[in-house]
């Protein structure tokens, strides 16, 4: 793996002056691209001047270069661009009209694009696959980064296959597998929490923490993305694509640095060694569907009910897994990942319960609550639970809270990944290997719930979650 020095420098910057970047969003007409990428895209611009940005749009459809200049204007308003960089921004994109998929267009169009230029594909895994098909032994600019959208492949071997497709098109630094958790602010916020607090990184092992959950309960209900998510469900949307990653930064062992060899390195490793709870995903995995139901005066159909879901597919709206990380720091420890949708509560966060202490004072009453830290990734917070004395009966034990909320970062996440992309430093990017350890993992329970092993249960949408589960 190169290092940081090796990545070209943005060639037509000058001392002082911004940086130009050219980005390229195939799947430009998506929702992913006025949803997330560009309103993501006004935040960084917002909070520095170091980039200037020429978008350009890129689709099979029909569209005029006003109807996306207005396309463009409205996402960027909508994340309170500031209206001198929108019209900046605006004056400069353009909408092309591509098949990406053929070669004869899409070779001779990336090819002339300048040196750093960003390729960013917000389309289906498929037809992403087929374009970078399309690419292979074209000149392709110096410095060129792709940016891909999740999920990606569809088990380890199609993501194997995928990073071999890649890795005869760039190097693999250049290339950015995105999660956009990894763009939240309090999940990088767990390498500040652990690697700078002298009070926390001791006690970071199974000799003191119990389990670890890892949950994301959403209201959310299917918001009209059946073609994507039927095709997916929960498991793959949720557990494989963010939580897993989620997981390795909270488990990983301590990083000498901030550095994207160092980390994602560390990351792998973490990975390398987690595995299924019990071994036997029918005992270490459930899943889950709902049914019609209410979410607060919301009404919400039968999940099987919704428009482009096919009942056949049989796929989960909440998942479960319990899963051991094999090594010293975690020897016993059981994390679980969970996330659903129609859900009653929205619970989003990092659960770490520790173990009991070692003896309490004989003399005090009740059982001491246990020490539990929480760490919320959306709202993003940090609360740790302690058993004090309790303020009637001086002895009688109860649970103190300490929490806090932690200051909105103003970049969305998805203006956190593409700074990343902008500077070509990957450290917020899925490297080969461990989108590869990721589907290596759920491999296991995938076979499983398409072979029926594991029920699926159902839940009436807007009930309050599993409680029982973790
Ligand atoms: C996306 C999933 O990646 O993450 C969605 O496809 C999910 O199903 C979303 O709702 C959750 O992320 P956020 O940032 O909206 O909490």
């Amino acid at each position: 793996m190169t290092d940081l020095a090796n990545v070209p420098a943005a060639s037509t910057t000058a001392p002082g002056a911004a940086q130009e970047v050219t980005l390229v969003i195939f799947g430009a007409s998506g929702d992913l691209t006025h949803r997330l990428l560009l309103p993501g895209l006004g935040t960084l611009l917002n909070s520095t001047g170091r980039f200037a940005v020429t978008v350009i749009g890129a689709a099979m459809d029909d569209v005029s270069d006003d109807a996306w200049k207005q396309l463009v204007r409205d996402a960027l308003t909508e994340a309170k661009t500031k209206p001198a960089r929108i019209e900046e921004i605006v004056a400069r994109t353009r909408y092309v009209k591509i098949d990406v998929t053929d070669p004869q267009a899409i070779g001779p169009f990336v090819s002339t694009l300048p040196p750093n230029s960003v390729l960013y594909f917000a389309l289906p895994p498929a037809v992403t696959i087929k374009a970078c098909q399309a690419l292979v032994g074209v000149t392709l600019p110096e410095g060129l980064r792709l940016g891909l959208e999740k999920p990606f492949g569809t088990s380890g071997s199609t993501a194997h296959d995928f990073n071999t497709l890649l890795a005869k098109l760039v190097p693999e630094r250049q290339i950015f597998r995105i999660d956009h958790f990894l763009g939240k602010a309090t999940v990088l916020n767990l390498l500040g929490l652990r690697f700078t607090n002298r009070i926390f990184e001791p006690v970071w092992n199974g000799e003191n923490i119990e389990s670890v959950a890892i949950v994301v309960d959403e209201v959310l209900a299917l918001e009209g993305r059946a073609g994507y998510y039927d095709r997916n469900g929960a498991l793959r949307d949720m557990i494989q694509s963010h939580l897993l990653l989620v997981m390795a930064l909270f488990a990983m062992e301590e990083v000498a640095s901030i550095d994207e060899r160092e980390v994602r390195d560390l990351v792998a490793h973490t990975l390398r060694a987690t595995s299924l709870w019990t071994g036997d995903p029918v005992t270490s995995s459930r899943r889950a569907r709902y049914t019609a139901g209410h979410i607060g005066d919301r009404e919400v159909p039968d999940y099987t009910a919704e428009d482009g879901v096919d009942p056949a597919r049989n796929t989960e709206t909440l998942a479960e897994v319990d899963l051991r990380v094999n090594n010293a720091r975690w020897a016993g420890v059981k994390f679980t990942l969970r996330s659903g949708k129609a859900l009653g509560d929205e619970r989003n966060g990092i659960t770490a319960i520790f173990k009991p202490v070692a003896h309490v004072p004989v003399g005090f009453k009740g059982e001491a609550p246990r020490n539990v830290l929480s760490i919320g990734i959306k709202p993003q917070t940090i609360a740790l639970q302690l058993s004090t004395n309790g303020a009637g009966d001086k002895f009688d034990l109860e649970e103190t809270v300490l929490s806090t909320d932690l200051d909105d970062s103003p970049l969305r996440p998805y203006g956190e990944i593409l700074e990343f992309i902008f500077e070509g430093n990957p450290i917020l990017s899925v490297r080969g290997d461990v989108a590869e350890e990721c589907w290596r993992i759920v491999g296991p329970v995938l076979d499983a719930w398409a072979s029926g092993a594991v029920p699926m249960s159902t839940y009436r949408a807007g009930w309050a979650g599993p409680t029982d589960w973790v």
